[in-house]
């Protein structure tokens, strides 16, 4: 499932963005920088939004387009800022033959958000991840710390609204 930015805006400071370039620095020279960097730039920021992608690509002398490519595969890398209640969707296997996939529909249309998007007012993101070790349960969504499972989509709208 594709990844989609949203319009929340960025908020990154000129000490993030500091630290982001002397980061950069040190890697200069280095074979292939590519997967360190993000790592260490989605430490500073929490996440790589467009406007880091950038600076990375400036700094390393490399198209945007091949970043946003990398960011966009790997799902350990994240478009958006975490809601303060992050939605995790397990997309593993014993989850995804019993409906997973029929559970992020249903709370991309219960949010509004897409696969990695957050809301508006920051409060809901949503992720798939991998198994999370609790197969016996499937499907398995987690809520915050909270862990659904045996779920089907028509129980979701009320399990948000407890959020
Ligand atoms: S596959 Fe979902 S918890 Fe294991």
């Amino acid at each position: 499932m594709k990844k989609a930015p949203t319009s929340v805006k960025f908020h990154g400071t000129a000490e993030q963005e500091k630290q982001l370039r002397e980061m950069i620095a040190g890697y200069k020279g280095e074979k292939s920088p590519m997967m360190p960097v993000l790592q260490e730039a989605q430490k500073i920021y929490g996440y790589l939004p467009v406007e880091v992608q950038k600076i990375i690509a400036d700094e390393l002398g490399v198209p945007l387009e091949e970043i946003y490519g990398i960011v966009t595969f790997y799902s350990q890398f994240l478009l958006n800022p975490k809601g303060e209640v992050p939605v995790s969707v397990c997309l593993g296997t014993a989850c995804y033959v019993k409906g997973s996939g029929k559970l992020m529909e249903e709370l991309e249309n219960l949010l509004g958000i897409k696969n990695g998007g957050i809301t508006e007012d920051m409060k809901f993101s949503l992720d798939a991840t991998r198994c999370i070790g609790a197969c016996g349960l499937a499907p398995v969504v987690m809520i915050g710390e909270d862990v659904y499972g045996r779920l089907e989509p028509n129980q979701l709208k009320g399990i948000l609204e407890k959020y």
